[in-house]
């Protein structure tokens, strides 16, 4: 005889001694997979319609049981407080169990003929994380139109480009810009192949071995949209592959973001002065009046560690569970939901942060044209007149050295103190080093010559979307 207080749960009867007040309150995953509820009742409805085909449900039992199910998510409104208040309940799958109980009597313990909650969790998460990855591609389309508005809006604008954080060459601030919309399309990229790799059910699959009903997968998976039934009971039962592609996916796109934010925040200073943050996106000091702080790239560079966090969780958590459903999974949900909602917040904020940032294009060009940025077009001068690039190299470094020490710039020298270093230069030199011959010489797909950037910028935009 099961006790009065374990005989509300799912697994009473064999069970003679109550659970430990506090173990059962601390196993418990109700606090946190409340948010899978329409998961629940769509894979329950998905079910119902499985095991109606089977015959274990007539046509009007399984009428009652798709309403009964839509009430539940109709009247529940689950919160935090509303969870504290539903303590008999120990995870979304017994809750809705116990709400349609309520509803259509006890004809809703028929529901779980035929299945286990280990497959239950498992679809739920599926279902949770393709949305999940819908969500983040939407986001990303709107932050990747920000950007390429923000490159068409600064034409042939240029900047410094930095190796070491060193300034290197001039390129065009739209080029910079593209930069990003590359690495958006290649995390556009992943999370469509993710999204493609998991859409499959495993509705069916039962607690490890398959489900014990002769059940019709197909209509279930066809019910919720996915490709096909998984392939492998066992696999499917305790595989989370999908919850690693989503959080190891947004955890790069999340390193991508923060790189974008730290380059803002590094260019907003006023050692850099590329740009003024805009005052909406911005925040005071309570101590420092004259501050204006970038909370919000800070914030966004932070909170990519906790997508690198929740990515690292996950794997670490797989990696030792023997086939198949261990409880451990159940520690993968919380992860899943942080990486979902953290990249949710940052793109809810990045693509209006983007399109309202305004460059201070003339330090910018400023920044550009000093500190010898056109010395390697102009040795690419001088491999042009047949100096071998070695030797140019050689030359243009004693040309740096002299204007260093007299404190000029390359175009400052005069042909006579240049052709102390190299009877190859002539007059046409100075055409050569200017900020436009310095940007168009990098005349290759993928360069920053100015004719390629309006054709990059032409196809990433013909392009569209992000899949
Ligand atoms: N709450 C559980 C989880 O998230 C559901 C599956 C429970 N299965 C079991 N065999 N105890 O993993």
């Amino acid at each position: 005889m099961s006790t009065e207080q374990n005989a509300s749960k799912m697994w009473s009867g064999r069970f003679r001694e109550p659970l430990d007040p506090t173990f059962e309150s601390w196993q418990r995953s109700f606090p946190f997979d409340y948010r899978l509820l329409p998961q629940e009742v769509a894979a329950s409805k998905a079910h119902a319609r499985a095991i109606a085909a089977a015959g274990i449900l007539t046509e009007p039992e399984l009428t009652t049981m798709l309403e009964g199910l839509d009430q539940v998510l109709s009247q529940t409104t689950l919160t935090p407080a509303v969870v504290a208040e539903a303590p008999e309940a120990e995870d979304i799958h017994h809750f809705t169990e116990l709400q349609l109980t309520k509803i259509i009597g006890n004809l809703a313990l028929k529901l779980h003929t035929g299945r286990s909650r280990n497959e239950q969790i498992a679809t739920n998460m599926r279902l949770f994380v393709r949305e999940a990855i819908d969500t983040t591609l939407q986001g990303l389309k709107n932050w990747r139109e920000a950007l390429l508005d923000l490159a068409a809006r600064s034409e042939e604008n240029v900047m410094p480009s930095y190796t070491h954080l060193q300034r290197a060459e001039p390129v065009l601030v739209a080029h910079w810009l593209l930069a990003y919309v590359a690495m958006i399309d290649r995390d556009a990229s992943r999370l469509t192949d993710a999204r493609k790799r998991m859409n499959l059910c495993p509705l069916g699959s039962g607690a490890v071995a398959g489900a014990t009903l002769a059940l019709d997968r197909t209509i279930a998976s066809r019910a919720l949209g996915f490709d096909a039934p998984t392939p492998n009971s066992m696999d499917a039962t305790s595989d989370r592959d999908f919850a690693l592609d989503f959080t190891q996916a947004v955890a790069t796109l999340g390193i991508h973001i923060s790189r974008f934010a730290e380059e803002l925040t590094l260019y907003s200073t006023a050692e850099f002065g590329f740009l003024d943050l805009p005052e909406r996106f911005s925040t005071g000091s309570s101590a420092m009046p004259q501050k204006k702080n970038p909370d919000l790239t800070e914030l966004i560079r932070g909170k990519s560690g906790r997508l690198i966090g929740a990515s690292t969780t996950l794997a670490v958590l797989i990696k030792g569970l023997p086939l198949a459903y261990n409880k451990d999974l159940q520690e993968g949900q919380e992860p899943v939901f942080d990486a979902a909602d953290t990249i949710a917040g940052i793109l809810s904020v990045l693509p209006d942060f983007t399109s309202s940032l305004r460059f201070r294009y003339d330090c910018m060009q400023a920044a550009a044209e000093t500190g010898y940025l056109n010395a390697m077009a102009a040795a690419t001068y001088l491999s042009n007149k047949g100096v071998p690039f070695r030797k140019a190299h050689e030359i243009i470094g004693n040309a740096v050295r002299h204007a260093l020490e007299t404190h000029r710039e390359l175009n400052d020298l005069t042909l006579d103190e240049l052709q102390t270093f190299s009877e190859a230069f002539a007059k046409d030199f100075f055409k050569a080093i200017t900020l436009e011959a310095t940007l168009d010489c990098h005349d290759v797909i993928g360069g920053t010559a100015r004719t390629r950037v309006a054709e990059a910028l032409t196809a990433a935009r013909a392009k569209g979307g992000t899949a």
